[in-house]
This record gives C-alpha cells, structure tokens and sequence, in this order.
C-alpha cells in the first residue's frame, strides 16, 4: 500500500523499514519529514494512507485535502488520536486507526522517572557535582512510601504506573469513568475526580484528551489541590491549562510539575532549536522555574515501544490493503 509517512525522524524510518521488510511483498512507504498540515498536505499525492505523528495535524480542511488526493486511510503511529478530526474522517469515508497499545511501561516507567527527578533532584546534582560542588542545601526531597498519587485515567498506562507506585509503598487512589478491577486488585482504590485533586500529594494524569477532558486541570481546580502538589503530565498537552498552571507555581501552591507534554509544542518538540530565539513566551516562563521539569514527549521512547509501534502500523496497512478495515480502528465512539 502506498504510504505518505509524515513527520519522520531517523528512528522512525529505522523501525518503520524493519517491521515493513518482514513482509513480502512490503508496502511502498515514502517518508516525508515535515509535518501534516493544510500547507503540506499536497505532498501526500499519489498515496492511498498517510501515517501520522502525534504533532501533524488532520482537522476538517487537511481531511478534505488528502480526501480529494484519494487518501483513504490515516494510519496513526500513537495511541492518541486527539488530532484527528474523527467526525469528518467519517463523512468523508476516510478511515483511521492507531497502535491503542505499545509500552505502556515505557510511559509509566517515564512517569515515574520524572516524579523522582522532581522530588530528589538528580538533574540538579548532576550538575553541582560535575563543577565540585557537593552541597546538599536545595536538593532535600521527601519518603514516596505512604505518599498518595493520584491516577487521572486508570487505562493501560494509568494501570502501569499504579503498580510501579504500589511498588514504592504509596496509597494509589483512582479516577476513572470507567474502573477496573484489575486496579483495585493491585491494593488501589477508586475516587471521586473532587477527592483525587483534594487528597493527593501526587496527581498524574493518563486520560485522553478529548473535548470533555481540555483543560481538565484549570484554574479552578488548582485551587483546590493541595498545597505543594506535584503535577505530572504525560498524557496530552491540553488537558492542563498552562496559564493556570503558572499561577499555580507563582503563588506556591504547586510545588513541582513534571511535563512530557505541553499544550502548544507542536512548534517545539521533536526539532533541535538549540540555535533559535523560542518565541513561545509561555514555554519561556515555564523554563524559569527551578521546580519544574520538562521532557520533549519522550515517554514512549524505547526500543521496545518503537518496535510494537511500527509493526502494529505496518499490521494496520496490511489489515486495511487487504479487508478494507484496519487492525485498530479509530471511531467516534472512542469520544464518549
Ligand atoms: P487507555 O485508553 O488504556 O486509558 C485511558 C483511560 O482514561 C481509560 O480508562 C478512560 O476511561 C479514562 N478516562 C477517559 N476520560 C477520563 C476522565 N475525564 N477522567 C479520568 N479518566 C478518564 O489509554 P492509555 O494507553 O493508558 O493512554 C492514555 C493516554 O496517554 C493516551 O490517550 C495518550 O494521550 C497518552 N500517551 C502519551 C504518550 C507519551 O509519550 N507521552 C504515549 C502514549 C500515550
């Protein structure tokens, strides 16, 4: 099947070309290393799928593009799917699929990876003792054990990072409109969306973004998190309200924030600007603070994630080249 990959990188070409060459014949993927938007989408021409990032953008105007191009298929290499118009993919006839599942190790492991940067401070003893300077004022953390976390979206991920902290000894509470019992079995427990924000030490979001979860954590609710909070996001950029969440930090009532996303880094993340003036002063003001820690959307990055990413999007071509449906379709329903 002939295929527009947009937004590639060396390792998604990498991985992308190895689960592909296990096929016989392969599909005909050409790798387009620019973003899918309404500027870009003329070079999908030719292409029955495209496969996309989670930075490119498919809203209705891109959708219709790529329609009249003859795309008939958006093969997703994430799990996310927030930026695919999916009611417009639908009357257009366009179908759309994502890898619902990779590592969800790899994002909890990363979850927590930031929560113990954040609370012991590693990155700042990196570099104090690379310059000789081995004063602990300013690096004093606190016990994870009997600390409790809460868990914004106990799916797959959400699950993973529960265990992990059950495994530190913290009280893991849950919110979730549809529980498990797979997260009660592990010593967790279920609550209400009020007592997570209102209880918990820890708040780390794994839900969806989608348009009842946009700025879930707003203003409002900040205020009603406990003092020195610590908020850790890794699930979508949006579901936070940036601006609330700086005037959570400036007036100390959140005391660390850990961010693998961040609503607007479609114009940062995944590109080396290390040369240019960032003119997302937002972005800015948050790099100022010493208690907050950002990563580029790496949690998913492992080997193993890569691997399961790039032979479920192969499968989902195949699946769709083959039956006219894909592996893992994206409905609407997943918006409810
Ligand atoms: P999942 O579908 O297994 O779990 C999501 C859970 O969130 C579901 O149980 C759902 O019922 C729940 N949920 C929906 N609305 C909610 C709300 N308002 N409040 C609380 N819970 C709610 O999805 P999975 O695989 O666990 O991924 C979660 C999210 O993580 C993805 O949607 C994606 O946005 C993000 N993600 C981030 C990555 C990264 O590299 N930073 C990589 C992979 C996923």
């Amino acid at each position: 099947m002939h295929t527009a990959v947009f937004s590639t990188k060396p390792y998604d070409r990498a991985f992308l070309e190895a689960a592909n060459h296990a096929l016989a014949p392969g599909h005909d993927l050409r790798f387009i290393e620019v973003r899918l938007a309404a500027d870009t989408a003329a070079l999908a021409a030719g292409a029955e799928a495209v496969c996309l990032f989670v930075n490119d953008v498919a809203d209705r105007a891109v959708l219709e593009a790529l329609n009249a191009a003859g795309v008939r298929l958006i093969a997703l290499r994430c799990a996310g799917f927030n930026n695919v118009d999916l009611v417009a993919a639908e009357e257009l006839g366009i179908a759309v699929a994502r890898v619902p599942a990779y590592s969800p190790e790899a994002v909890a492991e990363h979850t927590a990876a930031l929560i113990l940067t954040l609370n012991r401070k590693t990155h700042r003893a990196f570099n104090r003792v690379r310059e000789g300077n081995f004063e602990l004022d300013g690096l004093i953390g606190f016990d994870l054990k009997g600390r409790t976390v809460g868990v914004v979206g106990t799916g797959k991920i959400g699950l993973a990072f529960a265990r992990i902290m059950r495994g530190f000894g913290c009280e893991v509470v849950g919110c979730d409109p549809f529980p498990s019992d797979e997260f009660t079995a592990i010593g967790a427990r279920y609550a209400s969306w009020d007592d997570v924000i209102e209880t918990c030490d820890i708040i780390s979001l794994h839900c969806p973004l989608t348009p009842k979860t946009h700025h879930l954590v707003n203003g409002a609710a900040i205020a009603r998190m406990k003092q020195g909070v610590m908020l850790i996001n890794t699930g979508r950029g949006a579901l936070v309200d940036t601006a609330a969440l700086i005037a959570g930090l400036k007036r100390g009532q959140i005391g660390h924030v850990g961010l693998d996303v961040y609503e607007e880094e479609g114009d940062l993340f995944f590109e080396n600007l290390s040369d240019q003036i960032i003119q997302d002063d937002v972005f800015a003001r948050l790099m100022t603070f010493p208690n907050v820690l950002v990563t580029g959307h790496q949690a998913f990055f492992t080997a193993e994630a890569m691997e399961a990413i790039a032979s479920t999007t192969i499968a989902n071509l195949t699946a769709f080249a083959t039956t006219g449906t894909p592996a893992h379709p994206v409905s609407r329903a997943l918006l409810a």
